[in-house]
C-alpha cells in the first residue's frame, strides 16, 4: 500500500479524521505539545505514524537531539568510515612494512654474504696462483738461498694482498688464523680459536659463517678450514726440515708440529654489516613514509567519494526533510541522478513529499 502514491495521504487523512484532537491542535500556535497531543502522539505512534506526528507543522519544536543528530550525520558517517579504513589500512600497512623491513634486512645480509664469498674466492686464487706459479719462479732466485723470500708462501701472498685492500676498506679483513702460527700476527684471537675448534669438530664442513659485533659495528664472517698436506711439512713439521733461511727469519719455536690431514688454521673473511644495515633501515623508513602518504591519500580519495556519492545527496534529502518538517511550503523536488540506492531513496523522498503535501492539503 505504501508504494502507491496517494495511498499514504488517504491513510493519514483517515487517521487524522478518526482523531479529532489532531485537527484541533492544528489551529493551536503553542510550541509545547499539550497533554492531549501527547495522547495523540502515543495513539498515532502505536499506529505507525510517529514521523508524521512529530513533523506536523507548528506542532512543537523539534527535540534538540534530533537536530544535532541530523547535523552530525555526515561527520558520524565519515568518522565511522575513516575508523574502519584506518584500522584496515593501518593493519595492512604495518604488515607490509614488517615484511618489507625483514626482506630489506635479509637482503642486506645476503649481499654482505656474497661479498664475503667473493673475498674468500679471491683469497684462494691468490693462494693458488702463488703456490702454482710464483713459488717455483721465486725459488730459482739465488737470493732465496740466503734470505728467505716470504713471497713464496701462499698465506703471505693472500694476507698481504688483502692488507692492501684494507688501506681503502679498513673494515674488511682477511686472516689466516692459526693456534700455532709461524708468524705471530696470525695467532688466532678468542673467537677465531672458537671458529677453528668448530671446523675441527665438523671436519666435513667446507665453510662456516656468522655474525658478530666489532668495534665498528656488526660484521659477517665467513671461515673455511685450512688442512695441512704433505707439501706443507717441509716448513711446518720440524724446524730441522725447514729451509735455514726461513728459520733465520721466523725462528724455530712457532708454526711447527703440524700433522698431515689436520685442520691447522682457518681462512677468515670479515665484512662489515653496519653500512648495508643502515641503508636497509633508511630504505624501510622511507617506505614507511611513502606508505603512510599513500594510505592517507587513499583515505582522502575514498572520503571524497563517500562524501560526493553518499553524504552530500543524503544531506540534501535530510535538509529537505528538515525544511518540510518546519512547515516550509512545497519545496522543489530533489534532483534524482543515476539509478543507485541513493537515487532510489531521493525518488522515494520526492514521492513522499508529494503525498505529504496532498495530505496536508486534505487536512488544512
Ligand atoms: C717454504 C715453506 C713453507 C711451506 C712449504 C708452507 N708454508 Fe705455510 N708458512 C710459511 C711461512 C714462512 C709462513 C709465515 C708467512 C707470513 O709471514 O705471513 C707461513 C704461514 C702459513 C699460514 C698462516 C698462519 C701462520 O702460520 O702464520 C698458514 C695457514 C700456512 N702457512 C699454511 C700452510 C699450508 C696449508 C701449507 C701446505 C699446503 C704451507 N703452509 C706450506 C712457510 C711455508
Amino acid at each position: 500500500m505504501g508504494s502507491v502514491p496517494g495511498a499514504f495521504a488517504t491513510e493519514v487523512f483517515m487517521a487524522a479524521d478518526s482523531n479529532p484532537s489532531l485537527q484541533m491542535r492544528k489551529q493551536e500556535s503553542s510550541q509545547e505539545p499539550s497533554p492531549c497531543l501527547r495522547d495523540d502522539i502515543a495513539s498515532f505512534s502505536s499506529q505507525g505514524y510517529t514521523n508524521f506526528i512529530l513533523h506536523v507543522p507548528g506542532s512543537f519544536t523539534e527535540p534538540a537531539g534530533l537536530q544535532w543528530a541530523e547535523k552530525g550525520l555526515s561527520m558520524k558517517l565519515l568518522a565511522k568510515f575513516n575508523l574502519i579504513l584506518l584500522v584496515l589500512f593501518g593493519a595492512g600497512g604495518l604488515i607490509i612494512f614488517q615484511l618489507a623491513n625483514r626482506f630489506l634486512i635479509n637482503n642486506a645480509r645476503r649481499e654482505v654474504m656474497q661479498e664475503a664469498e667473493l673475498m674468500m674466492a679471491s683469497a684462494r686464487s691468490v693462494r693458488d696462483y702463488t703456490a702454482d706459479d710464483l713459488k717455483a719462479l721465486l725459488e730459482r732466485n739465488p737470493q732465496h738461498k740466503t734470505k728467505f723470500l716470504p713471497e713464496t708462501v701462499p698465506a703471505f701472498a693472500a694476507i698481504n694482498t688483502f692488507n692492501r685492500i684494507r688501506q681503502k676498506y679498513p673494515d674488511y679483513s682477511y686472516r689466516e688464523a692459526s693456534l700455532n702460527p709461524t708468524n705471530p700476527e696470525d695467532h688466532a684471537t678468542d673467537w677465531e680459536a672458537d671458529v677453528i675448534a668448530y671446523l675441527r669438530d665438523h671436519s666435513g664442513q667446507r665453510e662456516v659463517s656468522g655474525e658478530r659485533e666489532t668495534p665498528t659495528g656488526p660484521a659477517i664472517y665467513l671461515a673455511a678450514p685450512i688442512q695441512a698436506d704433505q707439501t706443507c711439512m717441509e716448513c711446518h713439521s720440524r724446524p730441522a726440515a725447514a729451509p735455514a733461511a726461513m728459520i733465520n727469519s721466523y725462528g724455530s719455536d712457532r708454526g711447527f708440529g703440524w700433522k698431515t690431514g689436520s685442520i691447522v688454521a682457518a681462512q677468515i673473511v670479515s665484512v662489515p654489516l653496519a653500512l648495508p644495515l643502515r641503508v636497509a633501515k633508511q630504505a624501510s623508513e622511507l617506505l614507511l613514509v611513502y606508505l603512510v602518504i599513500a594510505l592517507l591519500a587513499a583515505i582522502a580519495a575514498l572520503d571524497a567519494g563517500v562524501y560526493f556519492i553518499v553524504i552530500r545527496p543524503l544531506r540534501l534529502v535530510s535538509d529537505a526533510a528538515d525544511r518540510a518538517s518546519k512547515g516550509e511550503s512545497a519545496p522543489a523536488p530533489l534532483p534524482v541522478k543515476g539509478n543507485d540506492e541513493i537515487a532510489a531513496m531521493t525518488a522515494s523522498f520526492n514521492r513522499m513529499q508529494v503525498s505529504l503535501a496532498k495530505a496536508m492539503k486534505l487536512l488544512g
